[in-house]
């Protein structure tokens, strides 16, 4: 089988299905064959093949493994009772979006208004946007997005930006729904303390603007090695936002939403008092880089989520001694580091440093070598950006491709 390839009519036919609907099961969203035409190549169509057919570099995600990681996520927080937020910048897939409210999510977070608009869109009931706009045509954007959609949740961290939110509020004719974005000593946010207290009481005061309560989100927390440390990293880094939070309280402001956190600390962001739902992006996938922090039970591995997302490359040439090439580069892997793995092998590297090619190097204790035309699978360095790259991802169940999902929010950078 290996090598060969099912055209769209050669597919329908040997499957019985007509060129109107494609099979998905029950639980999963599915696309008709109109949804999915743009995504594919041609009049390609590979639903119901062994992922080993697919074309190369193809971005695969293990729906078993996808699903044992939405229960784990959602099992772990109902024990420790605060909710999941997840963050769509990991998939930008809204079936994925609509399978995490499934789990129990109360909603989802988004890093880009281009990004909210597509999810919004596609029904996602409620959408925060973690990221401020500045601009006055994102500001105005952003207040008519939250007119078409009542659900749609703004950050925001500087007192001007709040007045400018109000008035194009005002101009769309809204009361728009924001969180005031306190810093855990990251890139944005206002500190914590005096400055975030006096810019929730200036929301609270603008005719434009409802406060819903608290973003903080600690980044440098998320990949600390080690449980103990990333534990006493976050929580230190979080005690500003916890204690703004009793400020908003004993000044009679929302503190509906106090939400942050990530995949490295969320069966540890219910320690923080008042903290409400955690912003879990990676977990459902996982990488190389969150895999090598460790977990509360393995310091050497980050194994309470299984890596469900891959990308297929072909080896495209034997000819060398102690090397091989394939097909998947920068264009299908990032420069991201660590190095891609190569699942199923061992004592051997795989380098993505050319646009269209990944350099494999056996090392002298590697426990197989490559044949030309062989399909290898690797799990990728840093799972957000490597998505970016795709028009669409593969569902693959066993060895069988599933179904195909359009990563609708790809490419939406701003
Ligand atoms: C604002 C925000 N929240 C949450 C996350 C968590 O993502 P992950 O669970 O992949 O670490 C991110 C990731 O960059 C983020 O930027």
């Amino acid at each position: 089988m290996e090598g060969s390839s099912y055209s769209r009519r050669t597919f329908l036919q040997a499957a019985g299905l007509g060129a109107a609907s494609v099979w998905a099961p029950g639980h999963v969203s599915g696309y008709s064959i109109d949804d999915l035409r743009p995504y594919l190549a041609g009049e390609r169509l590979e639903i119901g093949v062994s992922k080993w057919d697919l074309e190369t570099p193809a971005l695969c995600v293990d729906l078993d493994r996808l699903e044992r990681n939405l229960s784990r996520m959602e099992t772990t927080l109902q024990r420790t009772g605060i909710a999941s937020r997840p963050h769509t910048k990991t998939h930008k897939t809204p079936a994925i979006a609509h399978l995490q409210m499934r789990h129990g999510s109360i909603g989802v977070c988004v890093a880009k208004l281009g990004e909210a608009e597509v999810m919004l869109d596609h029904g996602v009931k409620e959408v925060l946007l973690t990221t401020v706009n500045v601009t006055p045509s994102k500001v105005r954007r952003a207040m008519q997005l939250r007119r078409w959609h009542p659900n749609f949740i703004q950050t925001v961290d500087y007192p001007d930006n709040a007045r400018d939110l109000s008035t194009a509020a005002e101009e769309a004719g809204v009361v728009a729904d924001v969180v005031v974005d306190v810093s855990p000593g990251a890139r944005t946010g206002i500190p914590p303390g005096p400055p975030a207290l006096a810019l929730a009481q200036l929301v609270d005061s603008l005719p434009g603007l409802r406060l819903r309560g608290i973003h903080a989100y600690s980044g440098g927390s998320q990949h600390v090695v080690g449980f103990s440390a990333r534990r006493a990293h976050s929580l230190n880094a979080m005690a500003g936002a916890a204690e703004t939070r009793e400020l908003f309280q004993k000044s009679g402001l929302s503190t509906e939403i106090f939400s942050g956190g990530g995949t490295g600390t969320y069966n540890i962001d219910h320690e923080i008092p008042g903290f409400t739902d955690v912003q879990v992006g990676s977990y459902i996938f996982m990488d190389c880089q969150y895999l090598e922090i460790g977990s509360a039970t393995n310091p050497t591995l980050y194994d309470d989520f299984d890596s469900s997302l891959t990308v297929l490359a072909t080896v495209l040439n034997t000819n060398f001694e102690g090397r091989a090439t394939a097909d998947a580069g920068t264009k299908a892997l990032t420069l991201n580091q660590p190095d891609p793995y190569i699942l199923g092998s061992s004592g051997i590297t795989y380098r993505a440093r050319s646009d269209e090619f990944g350099a494999i190097t056996y090392g002298p204790d590697a426990s197989r070598t490559f044949r030309t035309g062989e399909r290898i699978e690797l799990v990728v360095s840093h799972c957000d950006p490597v998505v970016n790259l795709y028009g669409f991802m593969y569902g693959i169940r066993g060895e069988r491709v599933e179904l195909i999902w359009p990563i609708a929010a790809r490419g939406k950078v701003v």
